[in-house]
């Protein structure tokens, strides 16, 4: 049956990926509280119905950092995904510039940068710091020479967060036995072994294989993130980053008040209020609650995203009236593409915008740059 939500797609991905990558897309961390909490809340807000506005003509245009988007969605940085489906990230990005919407590439992505410019356009360029800042320099002029047009730096994940099913699936280490029953659970998935496995190659992190040479097998890529990311990253750090990136900086996994004042007082572009979707702080709160009171407190000076819990068009304009300029999509792509690939993503990003379309006309909001707290029942 195809799927027609993204919970279909999600059910999709569960049987067509071995259940390690699965668990690694779906999970969060410790009690997954926080991700439950960003969906979960995020359904909780009612909208508001309203009735006889002429909604005949509906505009989901929008403009962020000088680009037009179709609507206001942009594909969050997914690391590994590469891994869901052969050459995944251009695959992607492929969907979101035929939808119009911006694809942010992780710097923990198979396909480097300028292969998703290849076979799409320049990405939006994700940045996680590692330690070594001559090779980072280096990552940072190669990515912008190539036209990528928009940095986003995430500050979320100074350590990683544990997350139990990884652990358990042997994801982070692993014993002779869970490869074995990788190796087998691999096989079960014969459709994704001879799309991913098979002809998906080469198997490296595109951005890091340069500067990593040991990243053969999950478990060993995880093992460097360990090793490579640098822990003593602060605010002092965004000056040298404004000094290798001249395009617009978004500062992803902001989640206090503060912390945004801070972001908006550097004069960054942009910020994501994220929780990294509860793949990190189990325990925080989630972003759309914490959304109004940072939209309200930097909105005028910076631009407002936010991710964690978007599942449809609906979540869209909730986060839009709750003051998101945009929102980011991490987990609805991931399981697009790893249940049908480019196709796959594709027709996600159309039932999201049929969604919001629809969710903007019984709301009588007729243009999403007007979306505002209005649409809100409560
Ligand atoms: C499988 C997976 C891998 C992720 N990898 C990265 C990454 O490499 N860099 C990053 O900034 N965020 C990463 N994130 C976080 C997403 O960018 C985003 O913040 C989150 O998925 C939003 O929540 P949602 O999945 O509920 O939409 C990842 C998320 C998932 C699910």
């Amino acid at each position: 049956m195809r799927p027609v939500s993204v919970g279909d797609y999600r059910e999709a991905a569960r049987r067509r990926l071995p259940r390690v990558l699965f668990d690694y897309i779906d999970g969060g961390s410790y009690a997954e509280q926080t991700l439950a909490a960003n969906v979960a809340e995020i359904q909780a807000l009612k909208l508001r119905q309203r009735v006889l506005k002429d909604v005949s003509k509906l505009s989901t245009e929008t403009t962020l950092f000088g680009q037009t988007l179709s609507m206001p969605v942009v594909l969050s940085p997914v690391g590994l995904a590469g891994m869901y489906a052969r050459r995944g990230e251009a695959q992607a990005a492929k969907a979101a510039k035929a939808a119009g919407v911006p694809f942010t590439l992780s710097t923990v992505g198979v396909c480097a940068a300028a292969e998703v410019a290849a076979a799409a356009e320049p990405p939006w360029f994700q940045l996680y710091m590692v330690r070594d800042r001559a090779f980072m320099a280096d990552v940072l002029a190669r990515t912008a020479a190539l036209g990528c047009p928009v940095l986003v730096f995430t500050v979320d994940l100074a350590v990683p967060g544990t997350r139990y099913r990884d652990q358990r699936n042997g994801m982070l280490a692993n014993t002779a036995g869970q490869r074995f029953s990788q190796m087998l659970d691999g096989l079960a998935h014969p459709a994704w072994l001879w799309d991913e496995q098979l002809h998906g190659g080469p198997h490296t992190l595109g951005t890091v294989a340069e500067a990593a040479t040991d990243l053969k097998r999950l478990v060993e890529f995880m093992t460097w993130i360990g090793r490579n990311f640098d822990q003593s990253v602060t605010w002092d750090d965004i000056a040298w980053v404004r000094e290798h990136w001249k395009g617009p900086i978004v500062i992803k996994g902001v989640l206090d008040v503060a912390d945004a004042r801070q972001a908006a007082n550097l004069g960054v572009e942009g910020i994501v209020v994220s929780n990294h979707g509860g793949r990190q702080l189990d325990g925080a709160p989630a972003s759309i609650r914490v959304l109004p009171a940072i939209a309200q407190a930097v909105g005028d000076r910076t631009a407002v995203l936010m991710d964690g819990g978007v599942r449809s068009g609906l979540d869209v304009l909730k986060a839009l009236a709750s003051g998101a300029r945009a929102c980011l999509i991490g987990r609805a792509w991931a399981f697009a593409l790893g249940a049908a690939g480019e196709a796959g993503v594709a027709h996600m990003l159309q039932i999201l915008r049929q969604e919001l379309r629809v969710a903007m006309a019984l709301t009588g909001c007729t243009d999403v740059n007007a979306a505002s707290a209005e649409l809100l029942a409560d």
